[in-house]
């Protein structure tokens, strides 16, 4: 079988994925932390692999950027590969001073302005949570390896570039206290299909400080985040 956009069958596709942003990230995953890795996808160059992490079967696929791509693939991995659980693993930009660049956060629930989830399936909700069930136990790991993590909400933009944007009803109507681009339509598409979505991301730049990690600390940060979501799948 395969969908408009993923070229596997059923049983290539672990029940459970996790999903960087760029599909190298995806391979790099699979490269450096599974075992027996066959490549499921290369459909657009939005690779997907499927591999073992201490004998647990798991996916690893690029979602792309921004919510009409996330949207597309997360949903294509819940209704047609029966995909249980996906967890996104990202970067954000920090709406708050009191975020640095390099925090971690663990999301409780993702705000939009963005007309997703309406035009997909009528809902008016802006605000969508995270499966308590997943961020918890990320949240367990994280204090059993001393890893310091923020649980909190963030702000899912269709706009990466704004003119004279105001993030203060955002912040404080909200409680957003970071900017990606992916993380509502996931958790949109999890609750449409009644399955499992987490998301965790580092601080890459700050919309406060106008600060940036470097691509090197942003790879540093990256495998803090990997090894604590394989650890708590
Ligand atoms: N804006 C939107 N998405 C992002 C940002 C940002 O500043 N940083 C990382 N993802």
């Amino acid at each position: 079988m395969a969908t408009p956009h993923i070229n596997a069958e059923k049983d290539q596709i672990a029940d459970i994925v996790l999903m960087p942003g760029d599909p190298l990230r995806a391979k790099l995953i699979a490269d450096n932390y599974l075992t027996n890795v066959k490549q499921f996808n290369q459909v657009r160059n939005m690779f997907g692999y499927t591999g073992y992490y201490n004998g647990r079967k798991v996916s690893v696929m690029g979602s792309g950027m921004g919510m009409p791509s996330m949207g597309i693939y997360s949903y294509e991995l819940f209704k047609f590969y029966d995909v249980k659980k996906i967890i996104r693993i990202g970067s954000c930009g920090a709406l708050t001073k009191d975020l640095n660049i390099y925090d971690l956060i663990l999301v409780n629930s993702a705000y939009s302005d963005s007309t997703y989830a309406y035009v997909q399936n009528g809902s008016t909700d802006k605000t969508i949570t995270s499966s308590l069930n997943l961020t918890n136990k990320m949240e367990e790991i994280a204090k059993k390896e001393e890893i310091n993590i923020i649980r909190g909400n963030i702000y899912t933009s269709d706009v990466f570039y704004k003119e004279n944007f105001s993030y203060d009803e955002i912040i404080n109507k909200y409680h957003c206290l970071a900017v990606e681009m992916e993380t509502f339509a996931l958790f949109h598409n999890a609750k449409v299909l009644s399955k499992e979505a987490a998301c965790i991301l580092t601080v890459s730049d700050s919309l406060v400080t106008k600060e940036e990690i470097s691509a090197k600390a942003r790879e540093n940060n990256f495998i803090t985040m990997i090894e604590l979501v394989l650890k708590s799948i």
